[in-house]
């Protein structure tokens, strides 16, 4: 049996206070019946407060789009996991290709944050994806695979059960130019497989993979209908209610 499907949003560095507020509010209106996806939105850290009170209640969950592994100390600017869960988050991005390129995060840190994440009792959900170039030079596999290995290095079949993945082409976000639905059921059945050879048969169809990468109403369905695609973690186009929640419907009518 497939693992109940994960339509997620990444608002990004997108929405101050007031219109994070305003969008969750519809949002809220709009999905509150679709019971067969689970649902979470990521906005700004400084919208997650205002956020959760709106939701309380609702369906949807709340994550964060980026964590620090220790709990607290001197580390100016930092969010740590029991903070997350104080200010309602259930989720938590980690290793988003753009806190790759842009922040210096590395497969190291990135297993340091899901280790916090696990052991704070959040659900991390790791990034992965080849830029363009390692596509076009035959390399996806292989960067797939070290990014899984070096980023899950440590972790037992158990912890993996709390894991999310996402597959995220870097070329295929923000860009309009979406994996074709072959090209991310190859990538996720890989990683499923690689899961499957260190932790079991049980523990790999449980996985939820993600995929990523300008995922919108007009395609969603499509990527729902293959077998290891498991859902979706949307950028642009959640920072719309209306398109977010076409998504989501569509989304369903492909399962
Ligand atoms: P887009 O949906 O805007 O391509 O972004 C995808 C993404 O990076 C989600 O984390």
């Amino acid at each position: 049996m497939k693992p109940k499907p994960l339509i997620a949003g990444n608002w990004k560095m997108y929405k101050t206070g007031p219109q994070a507020s305003e969008l969750a509010s519809r949002l809220k209106s709009l999905v509150s019946d679709f019971t067969e996806v689970d649902i979470m939105i990521a906005p700004p850290f400084t919208a997650l407060g205002v956020v959760a009170e709106i939701l309380k209640g609702s369906p949807i969950d709340i994550g964060a789009q980026d964590i620090f592994w220790e709990t607290e100390g001197p580390y100016t600017g930092e969010i740590s996991a029991p903070m997350l869960k104080a200010a309602g988050c259930s989720y938590v991005i980690i290793g988003h290709s753009e806190r790759r390129q842009y922040f210096g995060e590395t497969n190291q840190s990135v297993n340091r944050k899901i280790k916090a994440a696990v052991g704070a009792g959040l659900v991390p959900v790791v990034c992965v994806g080849e830029s363009e170039s390692e596509r076009e030079s035959g390399q996806t596999f292989s960067v797939v695979q070290k990014q899984l290995e070096e980023g899950l290095k440590g972790f037992s079949a158990g912890d993996l059960r709390a894991v999310v993945i996402a597959y995220e082409p870097v070329w295929a976000i923000g860009t309009g130019r979406t994996a074709t639905r072959e090209q991310a059921q190859e990538v996720h059945s890989f990683m499923r497989n690689r899961i499957r050879a260190a932790c079991g048969n049980s523990v790999a169809n449980a996985l939820r993979i993600l995929y990523g990468g300008s995922v919108k109403p007009e395609n969603i369905a499509g990527l729902m209908a293959m077998e290891d695609i498991n859902g979706a973690l949307v950028g642009g186009a959640s920072l719309d209610a209306e398109s977010f929640a076409a998504i989501i419907r569509n989304a369903i009518e492909g399962l």
